[in-house]
């Protein structure tokens, strides 16, 4: 009996060895093993560990991913998103003319090209109802489906929220929100300009910085001259505008139609 068999019948194995093989040599690590095979299937490479470290790599990469995904799915839920936008995606977005359809190609590849390596941000401007919102959200669930960690904020509910966080009755605490914000691979600030008083435009101003040099989506009403009519809205552009594609979507409000005023 070879020292396994021994091994085998000492610990009680209650399965037979149906094939064995003595002194092979593993490529991988040079060892000589010996080669078991059990009648229950089991498999036994006495003398190299490299399949159980190749199983222990995947299990490890298996759990970290599970973890990734679950991270980012609780950062999901802190989105502030409007009634409506749910069930938006590229396939239900008919675009009603060339800029919009040039949009839709933009976003759909901004959407299928995104890793963490290639740092890029989206800026859709235009006018209302154009699908703004909608292809950003379409973009949110590209990325999301494939890992990703993605927040989508309406700009104005941010600033209301951020406010509310003064009190001590919400779940969220302003830092929190910022390491949030700052940290998420795909951060949507959804139309952001309008009403920003000084509050509001010192809260996106340090929002905004936090972003830079990362993937952002903005979408704004306002065109580049209401987007820095003074100085301080002029800061926050230039940092908007870091490394951003600017995609014009100008035409008829997709709300209105059918509408006759
Ligand atoms: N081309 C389109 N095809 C299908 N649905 C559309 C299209 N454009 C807009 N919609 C729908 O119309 C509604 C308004 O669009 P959305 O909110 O994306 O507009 P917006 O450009 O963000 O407008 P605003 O500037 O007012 O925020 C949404 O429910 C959206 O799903
Ligand atoms: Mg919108
Ligand atoms: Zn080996």
């Amino acid at each position: 009996m070879n020292p396994f068999e021994n091994i085998a019948t000492k610990v009680g194995f209650k399965n037979n060895i149906t094939k064995q093989e003595h002194g092979l040599k593993c490529d991988k690590c040079g060892r000589t093993y010996d080669y078991y095979e059990f009648d229950n299937g089991q498999i036994v490479k006495d003398g190299c560990d490299c399949e159980m470290i190749e199983l222990a790599k995947q299990r490890k990469a298996d759990f970290d991913k599970h973890n990734r995904i679950a991270k980012a799915n609780s950062i999901f839920k802190k989105s502030i998103i409007n009634q409506g936008l749910a069930q938006c995606t590229f396939n239900n977005y008919q675009a009603t003319n060339e800029e919009l359809s040039r949009a839709k190609a933009l976003c759909e590849r901004y959407a299928n090209n995104f890793s963490v390596d290639n740092k890029q941000s989206l800026l859709l401007q235009g006018t209302f109802g154009t699908g703004k919102s909608h292809l950003s959200m379409a973009m949110v669930k590209t990325v999301r489906a494939k890992g990703y960690s993605v927040l989508y904020m309406n700009v104005p509910q941010l600033i209301s929220t951020i406010k509310g966080t003064y009190n001590n009755n919400t779940d969220i605490t302003e830092q929190e929100l910022n390491r949030i914000i700052g940290d998420v691979d795909l951060m949507v600030f959804d139309d952001f300009g309008i009403n920003m008083n000084d509050f509001a435009t010192s809260k996106m101003f340090e929002l905004i910085e936090s972003r830079v040099g990362k993937h952002n989506i903005y979408t704004t009403n306002l065109n580049a001259q209401e987007l820095s009519k003074n100085k301080d809205m002029q800061r926050i552009f230039s940092r908007i505008m870091a490394n951003t594609t600017l995609i014009k979507m100008n035409g008829e409000d997709y709300r209105m139609r059918g509408i006759n005023l």
